[in-house]
């Protein structure tokens, strides 16, 4: 909304949340997220067309589109527990809409939700007994976290599905304006409704397939001394398979895949096709393959004792660029080795203590001794065993490791999930380096294991 914001100075957009922490932080130089470049755009923008407040009603009242931006979880009981989408706080704000509108509006479905949500919220538009007509649009959001602002700014696409009435057309033209501000009109595709809220899921679950196919073949690497990059590389040189996406690592993580591809596998069952649900859910399962994999590999080199044992534990946020944890690949793996009694010392540069304590299960007022956050790499790594970088944040690359390597324990082993580092010349400080999807050298053709192994 920002961008739309700053991109359209005479309409007035104003952001509205129940959360009056939230509002505030909006409303300062310290916003609730980290997202390069956003705070420009913000402090750019507001006060003259982009204003944050918690007057709910107020905000609805006055306007004439409505984007609805809540979150959509996955279910957590009932039927369609641990993957249909959660669609309570969706229909909150369609009841409050209806009750407080006092003329016709238009309602973006901004949150990623399940094919004929726009059904479900005409629905309880009309419940609720409003003289006013609501077109509902969908307008799905492709951008990624820590590159929002980019992505924004040079959209692929932007998408805007609508019903294929007078009116429908109409609403779908009127959100189309605000995006050909500064977005090209041919990338601007219109759709009907149902095309437009099902690309949502479908993007992200081939974006998420990709990484779980290319991960897939990271575990055949490592038992064959292929080296994963190299095959990314051979064949995303192929245009019609394409490079990007293509990076294997210790999982992905972030607030969508795994909700979007859990919610398309529910679709799917309820629409009778459950073998399409089958074919979607061995991504995630793939990508909880690879977290546990990573956990593994550990635990071999270290003889499968980490217990009492010192491990520094570089990056928590499920990608660089961001402090965000949700879903976070570290979250998995840093359960895992507490629950191998590890000690871990971790160091994120964005993610705050509080947050990595709640992730993993302790109390953030609390200090425990089993995971010490500190602020600084060096004293992160000071008589570790193994070293597990978990996010590609740059500055990793940038660190001098022989003086990592002259603190920690001998043998000093990296576990890299990110292939980020440069294993070749760590392997001649000293550190014993693990990548994904490489064989360890010397260890060339790695006997077969059984399906229970992990
Ligand atoms: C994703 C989609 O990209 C975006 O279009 C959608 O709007 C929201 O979901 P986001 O979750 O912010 O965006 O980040 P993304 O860059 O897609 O990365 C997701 C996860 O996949 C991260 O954990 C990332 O590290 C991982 N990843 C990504 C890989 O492991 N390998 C890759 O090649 C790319």
């Amino acid at each position: 909304m920002a961008v739309i914001a700053h991109k359209n100075p005479q309409v007035t957009v104003t952001v509205v949340d129940i959360n009056e922490d939230r509002i505030q932080g909006w409303n300062s130089d310290e916003l609730p997220v980290f997202e390069p470049g956003l705070l420009d755009v913000v402090k750019e923008a507001r006060g003259r067309n982009l204003f944050f407040s918690t007057a709910v009603e107020a905000a609805i009242a006055d306007a004439d589109i409505i984007f609805v931006s809540v979150n959509t979880p996955t279910k957590e009981f009932g039927v369609g527990k641990g993957s249909a989408a959660n669609l309570m706080y969706i229909e909150k704000c369609a009841r409050t809409i209806a009750r407080v509108a006092k003329s016709d509006k238009i309602i973006v479905e901004k949150s990623t939700v399940p094919v004929r949500t726009a059904e479900f919220l005409k629905q309880i538009l009309h419940a609720e007994g409003s003289e006013y007509q609501f077109d509902i649009v969908s307008n799905p959001e492709f951008l990624a976290e820590g590159t929002a602002i980019v992505d924004l700014n040079n959209p692929d696409r932007v998408l805007i599905g609508g019903d294929q009435t007078v009116e429908g057309k109409k609403a779908v033209a009127e959100v189309s304006k605000l995006y050909e501000a500064w977005v090209p009109k041919e990338r601007i595709l219109k759709t009907n409704l149902w095309s437009s809220e099902l690309s949502k899921l479908t993007a992200n679950a081939f974006l998420a397939q990709r990484i779980s196919s290319i991960n897939s073949i990271s575990a055949l690497c490592e038992r064959t001394d292929a080296d994963v990059d190299e095959v990314a590389r051979a064949i995303g040189m192929d245009s019609r398979i394409g490079s990007k996406f293509l990076r294997s690592s210790v999982g992905f993580g972030g607030s969508c895949f795994q909700k979007d591809i859990l919610n398309l596998v529910y679709l799917c069952e309820f629409f009778g096709l459950p073998e399409v649900a089958d074919y979607w859910r061995k991504v995630v399962e793939m990508n909880d393959f690879q977290k546990r994999r990573f956990v593994g590999r550990i635990m071999t080199a270290m003889f499968n004792t980490v217990s009492g044992r010192n491990l520094a534990i570089f990056g928590f946020a499920f990608k660089k660029d961001t402090n965000d944890t949700r879903e976070s690949a570290a979250i998995a793996v840093c359960r895992d080795l507490l629950e191998e009694r590890a000690i871990l010392h971790i160091y994120d540069p964005r993610v705050k203590k509080s947050q990595i304590y709640r992730d993993l299960g302790f109390d953030p007022d609390k200090e425990d001794s089993r995971v010490k956050i500190v602020n600084d790499p060096y004293q992160a790594v000071a008589d570790c065993d193994g070293l597990a970088v978990l996010t590609e944040w740059d500055e990793f690359n940038d660190l001098d490791y022989s003086k990592i390597f002259e603190r920690m324990r001998k043998p000093a082993h990296i576990f890299d999930g990110r292939n980020l580092l440069d294993a070749e010349r760590l392997r001649q400080i000293g550190f014993t380096m693990h990548c994904i999807g490489k064989g360890e050298t010397g260890a060339a053709v790695k006997p077969m294991r059984r399906k229970s192994d992990f």
